[in-house]
């Protein structure tokens, strides 16, 4: 099978990794890093199956240009991302289909929003209503700090128009736990759960990202929590997407957090996590072309399987990440930590300088060690980031050694 993986970070080339122990990849647009990436748009490649990674090109409508082309895409179209594309539009189909989830407002005027802010105790969670790279989510102690954030992200000034509306959420409480699942339409899959690390600093300090590391299996987390998860939220939420005429191939990504009630939804991602893909897919045991494949036909048939073996991703990101990312830097080390055992190192936003590795991204690398057991995955994972250095380089020394657990 040719497959066809759209988008060009570390869940691209860990999906590439993954996809090409059966079949052949070709990565659109991939980076310099990626073997198989080319320039060449999705549009011109003719591959038996396409899998769409980031959620801009989904939300875009790519998967309906594909399909009206005749193509077999694992990803849904615009219908279906808007539950990313629109974080108002998912708490209306998570309260349509009765999934657990936090009380909210949705709100583009600024009073109503603080009046709403008020009748909380807080924390405060404010959030853009559009996309915004996993970075337009506010959570304070502070009242003010929030009703600042509101301002300020319905003005445009901080998200543009992705701000201009905001969701206003309770605080929920409790680890946090990273579902990825695969859908065929009717029924979802769940991969193996990971827990993600959001703030950028050791201690669960500094703003959200993207993602700062993440670890799979999550030892606290059984097969009874999992399939809880499906039944009460995801298959629920597949069924309202029907009854909107929605057909959902792809991934859907639960992002949950564990409370004392249960667990409860914090969001849906239409894609696949970064860095949780890179801890998941390189426990993947089988064929993931085959999986994405029948998913994409809309009937699954296979029963996903995972290597006993714990894996840590830890995310190598620059100076000034989130915010203002410094690039340009030159990387040594890369090769010394490509030939260590169980360690492979995705490469999220690099570029060839001359004849030397140099970055390109706030999030650069992304270094997944395997082991017996998540202690000595993320032993392995660290040894391999103490090869690796460039000026500025920021990550977590804490990945995967505070595990998140319920109390
Ligand atoms: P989101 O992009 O909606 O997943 O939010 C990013 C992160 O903010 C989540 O992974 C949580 O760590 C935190 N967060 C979001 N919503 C809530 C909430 N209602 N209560 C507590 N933390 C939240
Ligand atoms: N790691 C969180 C995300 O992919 O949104």
């Amino acid at each position: 099978m040719r497959v066809c993986v759209v988008g060009s970070g570390g869940r691209e080339h860990a999906l590439a990794v993954a996809l090409g122990r059966t079949a052949d990849v070709v990565v659109t647009p991939g980076n310099p890093g990626i073997p198989g990436s080319t320039s060449q748009p999705p549009e011109e490649i003719d591959a038996d199956l396409y899998v769409i990674g980031p959620e801009t090109p989904l939300v875009d409508g790519l998967a309906d240009r594909l399909r009206a082309a005749g193509k077999l895409v694992f990803g849904p179209g615009a219908d279906g991302a808007r539950l990313e594309g629109s974080k108002a539009w998912m708490k209306e189909v998570l309260e349509e289909a009765g999934v657990p989830t936090a009380g909210y407002g949705a709100f583009t005027d600024v009073e109503p929003a603080v009046a709403f802010l008020r009748t909380l105790p807080g924390p405060w969670v404010v959030k853009t209503d559009g996309l915004a790279a996993g970075k337009g989510v506010l959570v304070t102690d502070s009242f003010d700090e929030a009703a600042a954030d509101v301002a300020a992200k319905l003005s445009g000034t901080t998200f543009g128009d992705a701000g201009r509306r905001v969701v206003i959420e309770e605080w929920l409480d409790g680890p946090e736990l990273s579902l990825l699942c695969v859908c065929d339409g009717r029924r979802a899959v769940a991969l193996a759960p990971a827990q993600d690390f959001k703030r950028l600093s050791d201690g669960d300090a500094g703003p959200n990202t993207g993602g700062m590391g993440a670890y799979s299996p999550v030892p606290f987390v059984g097969p009874d929590v999992v399939a809880e998860v499906l039944e009460r939220a995801l298959q629920p939420t597949l069924a309202a997407l029907t009854a909107r005429g929605i057909d959902y191939r792809g991934a859907l990504y639960a992002g949950l957090m564990l409370t004392s009630d249960g667990p409860k939804m914090v969001e849906y991602n239409v894609r696949f996590g970064d860095p949780e893909a890179q801890a998941v897919f390189p426990r993947y045991k089988g064929d993931l072309a085959e999986l994405l494949a029948e998913a994409a036909r809309g009937r699954i048939e296979t029963d996903p399987q995972f290597d006993q073996r714990a894996a840590v991703t830890v995310v190598l990101a620059t100076e000034g990440y989130p915010l203002h990312p410094r690039t340009g830097d030159v990387i040594e080390g890369l090769e010394k930590a490509d030939i260590l055992p169980d360690v492979t190192v995705f490469r999220a936003g690099v570029a060839r300088g001359g004849d030397q590795w140099v970055t390109a991204g706030g999030r650069v690398l992304n270094v997944t060690g395997m082991g017996g057991d998540v202690a000595a995955a993320r032993a392995t994972a660290y040894e391999a980031v103490s090869a690796i250095s460039w000026p500025g380089m920021h990550y977590r020394t804490d990945i995967a050694a505070i595990v998140h657990s319920p109390s």
